[in-house]
């Protein structure tokens, strides 16, 4: 069976294009919806990694498909789609409550020692 985790996201303007300057719009930006993406995929990768390991995102292909707005309850989901020794492969998508996709992503991430990778 495929791995994969949920979880449940409300828009705040913080999250929004117009505070992060990645538009002038107060619409759920593209960087929060890949930001929510990644925390999704990590948290859902984390099972299967030592005490001393992390993962770090390496790609990203994202379609940001249609826009929500603040107070919006939004499902973030990662199914993960290959695993090898050091490279996990991700589908995630973002979509509303009621099923409207807003976005879907390929996301690879890669196994490195936390102590190396961050020195
Ligand atoms: C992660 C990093 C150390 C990997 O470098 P590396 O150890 O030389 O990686 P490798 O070449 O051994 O690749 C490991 C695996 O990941 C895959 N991979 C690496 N970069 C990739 C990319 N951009 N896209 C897809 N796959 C990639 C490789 O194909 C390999 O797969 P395999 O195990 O199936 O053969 C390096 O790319 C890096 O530091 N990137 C920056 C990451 C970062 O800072 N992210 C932000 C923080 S979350």
């Amino acid at each position: 069976m495929e791995e994969s985790l949920s979880m449940e996201k409300i828009v705040s303007s913080d999250d929004c294009a117009l505070t992060l300057k990645s538009g002038d719009l107060e619409v759920l930006s593209t960087p929060t919806v890949l930001a929510w993406m990644e925390e999704v995929s990590a948290d859902l990768v984390r099972r299967f990694l030592k005490p001393d390991e992390s993962t770090v995102g390496v790609h990203v292909e994202l379609d940001h498909i249609a826009p929500a707005f603040v107070g919006d309850k939004v499902e973030v989901k990662s199914v993960l789609k290959e695993r090898g020794t050091k490279k996990f492969v991700f589908d995630a998508t973002a979509a509303k409550f009621d099923g409207k996709m807003l976005a879907k992503a390929k996301h690879v991430r890669v196994v490195v020692n936390r102590k190396q990778f961050a020195k």
